[in-house]
């Protein structure tokens, strides 16, 4: 009885939060204002919407929906992964829904390496093998580290921005699917940016920055 006043403080501090987090998400992919609208790239007659124009709502079919990932991608690579995306760019009907998804294959001890996306927060799902995934939080939370092993079933987030990585601990193939909170979540690879940019960046910059000597950076950079 004593709290009946209380309880609605707390649900109204929840929905400021609610509305506050959804004014944030609001901010990366618009908000549709229709029921959909798919993206085409040479409309003769179009509205211009974030970066993409809408397909004449009278000409989309079911088709403009729809996408297969049953194909694995091939892993035999550096890394021994192989990420097959499925964003805006590969399945127009993305087009300001604010979702994607990609399909993650791995070769026995393969790895997808640290990487972030610059505007989406990621959602992964193991469905074959075992994975060691994390994420690393930002400087003014202390670099810290978070990760767990994932088996067939299981499902971990990766907050927007933050570095993560997922790594098959297992000897045998690994498939996960992630569910990406923007139709082009952007994705930068760490290692690639920093080693591999083009043109290449200045080595007195990547000495200082590692604290290392200029032959490790050249050596380090030579691999990208
Ligand atoms: C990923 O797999 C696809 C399909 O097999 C292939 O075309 C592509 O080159 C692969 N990418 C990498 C980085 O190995
Ligand atoms: C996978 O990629 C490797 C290296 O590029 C290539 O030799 C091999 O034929 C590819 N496998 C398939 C099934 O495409």
């Amino acid at each position: 009885m004593m709290n009946s006043k209380v309880v609605p403080k707390y649900a109204i501090v929840t929905l400021v939060l609610l509305a506050f987090a959804c004014s944030f998400a609001s901010a990366y992919d618009p908000s549709p204002l229709q029921d959909f609208c798919v993206a085409i790239d040479n409309p003769a007659s179009a509205v211009f919407v974030n970066g993409k124009f809408c397909k004449d709502p009278k000409l989309v079919t079911a088709d403009d929906f729809f996408r297969s990932v049953n194909i694995p991608g091939n892993t035999t690579n550096k890394v021994g992964s192989n990420v097959t995306a499925v964003t805006v760019e590969q399945l127009p009907g993305l087009n300001t829904l604010g979702i994607s998804l990609a399909r993650i294959d791995f070769a026995p001890r393969g790895l997808n390496p640290p990487h972030t996306h610059p505007r989406a927060t990621e959602f992964l799902i193991v469905i074959e093998g075992t994975l060691h995934v994390g994420f690393v939080t930002s400087n003014a939370d202390g670099n810290r580290l978070f990760t767990k092993v994932l088996n067939k079933g299981d499902v971990f987030v990766f907050p927007i921005g933050l570095i993560h990585f997922q790594l098959n601990v297992g000897n045998t193939k690994a498939v996960a699917f992630a569910g990406l909170s923007s139709q082009n979540p952007g994705v930068i690879t760490i290692a690639n940016a920093v080693f591999g940019s083009n043109p290449p960046i200045n080595q007195d910059v990547l000495t200082k920055a590692f604290q290392v000597d200029k032959n490790l950076v050249n050596y380090l950079q030579q691999q990208f």
